[in-house]
């Protein structure tokens, strides 16, 4: 039997790092789910394939393999695509593609496979409401738009990318209504998810805050 720790919440609540940091501490597999939906995105883009050809995209969902290993790395259709799945044609894409069925349909399968067998930390949307509706402990974790577009800009920064705040915040709250508002598997809390709001906390007390709740639900 597996273990499965469900980490849900919006574009920059911190799932990545928190995921990564809780994942290493307490020696479970990192999973992240939005890294298959923008593999699908890139090999549309790479084929040129858009939005409204469902029979093309059926295609390239038939023909995809998606695997990560333990370092982090994205692999599609055998190419190491973990940069690349972060730049701006596949950010812009990503939440248009995420909200059709077909997709959903097969990443879940995908998900799903990934998991098997093992003890996991998986971070999405919609972890603890439909891909793992049992999992062993259920996270949802949250921020304010204001700070989550704050800590977006910083990151820019460390990258050596200028971004405006306002930019930035208005791109967070356009994704946030469309992953809450799409009618497949919205971006909801759990009803028995924990709710961890990240905003006045650091890292180092989000990762503590999260550890504490895993370690009471194995005892
Ligand atoms: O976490 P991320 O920014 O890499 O996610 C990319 C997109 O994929 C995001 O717009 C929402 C979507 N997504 C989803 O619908 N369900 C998931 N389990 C994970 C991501």
């Amino acid at each position: 039997m597996s273990f499965v720790v469900a980490i849900d919440g919006p574009a920059g609540a911190g799932k990545g790092t928190i995921t990564k940091l809780v994942g290493e501490k307490l020696g479970l597999v990192n999973i992240d789910t939005g890294a298959t939906f923008r593999c699908v995105a890139l090999n549309m883009l790479q084929k040129n394939v858009k939005m409204e050809e469902e029979e093309k995209i059926q295609k390239i969902l038939d023909n995809i393999n998606i695997e990560m290993n333990s370092d982090g790395k994205v692999f599609l259709n055998g190419e190491d695509v973990t940069h690349r799945i972060r730049e701006n044609d596949v950010n812009n894409l990503v939440s248009p593609v995420s909200t059709l069925q077909i997709v959903r349909n097969k990443l879940l399968e995908i998900q799903r496979n990934i998991a098997k067998g093992k003890n996991v930390i998986m971070e999405g949307r919609d972890i603890g409401t439909v891909v793992f509706p049992n999992a062993n402990v259920k996270i949802y974790l949250d921020a304010t738009a204001e700070e989550r577009a704050r800590r977006r800009v910083l990151q820019n920064k460390e990258k050596g990318i200028e971004s405006s705040y306002e930019e930035v915040l208005n791109g967070i709250k356009e994704r946030d209504e469309r992953d809450s508002n799409r009618k497949i598997a919205p971006l909801k809390k759990a009803e028995d998810a924990i709710y961890v709001d990240s905003t006045n906390l650091t890292i180092e007390q989000v990762v503590e805050k999260i550890i504490g709740i895993i370690n009471d639900k194995k005892s």
